[in-house]
């Protein structure tokens, strides 16, 4: 399966800038799947400016109900209404900013799974956590209540100390990490969880995308800052294995 980079671009960008974007995007030599994910106000131009082409596009976050009295918030239906296909969920600055506990983030996956989106679950440890020597017991954890029964969709790994900081962890720790998070697949969702892909997030560059990009088990990259630079998405996509 050809890797997927993910643009995560949390709250950036305007109207004015998808066009360009958009076409700067598309010539990417399509060895990697590349996934937009704008705020919610440019879902809809973003679905225009990438209609007939293979760029896939996606939301931050999604309500667990289809429609209700809920201010502010955004169905997973409206997402697919606009052109979505996938939705990223459970990401830390939702978990810490917005509280949202797993529970909370395995009903937003159920929602997005019956709009017919794909999911794109986050989870990862604080540093606080890793210092403890307490990763992979914590992701495990999330795992297990961040996902419902049934689940498919895609993971995405991202140690809360790594995002935003220019910080990565070792090779080493991204191996075995991800080894984890398959194994606890495995174990949740049997056989199901053997075509899972597994995103590395956290302060992935130009720079150190090959590194992250060929170890086993990783399979693309969730971009927040370096994703706003069309010219450095493509330098990431770029890095991604041939398969
Ligand atoms: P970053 O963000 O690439 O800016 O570290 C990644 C993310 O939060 O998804």
């Amino acid at each position: 399966m050809p890797q997927l980079i993910a643009a995560n671009w949390k709250m950036f960008g305007k109207l004015a800038d998808i066009r360009a974007y958009a076409t700067d995007i598309l010539t990417a030599s399509g060895h990697a799947e590349l996934l937009i994910c704008p705020p919610f106000p440019l879902l809809e131009p973003f679905a225009q400016a990438l209609a007939g082409t293979p760029v896939a596009l996606g939301a931050q976050d999604c309500h667990a109900a289809a429609s209700g009295a809920h201010t502010g918030d955004v169905s997973a239906t409206m997402l697919a209404d606009c052109g979505a296909t996938h939705v990223i969920l459970g990401h830390s600055e939702r978990r810490q900013h917005h509280g949202e506990r797993d529970a909370d983030v395995a009903a937003k996956v159920s929602a997005a799974m019956a709009a017919k989106l794909i999911p794109i679950v986050c989870v990862g440890e604080s540093e606080a956590e890793r210092d403890a020597g307490q990763a992979i017991q914590m992701v495990r954890d999330q795992l297990l209540h961040s996902l419902p029964a049934g689940f498919s969709g895609i993971l995405a790994y991202e140690p809360i100390w790594a995002i935003g900081t220019g910080r990565t962890p070792s090779p080493s720790d991204v191996v075995a990490m991800h080894a984890a998070i398959r194994s606890a697949l495995v174990e949740q969702l049997g056989g199901a969880a053997a075509g899972l892909r597994i995103l590395y997030g956290g302060s992935v560059k130009p720079g150190n995308a090959a590194s992250l990009l060929r170890l086993p088990e990783v399979g693309g990259a969730l971009v927040g800052g370096a994703s706003l630079v069309a010219a450095d998405l493509l330098a990431i996509a770029e890095c991604a294995p041939r398969v």
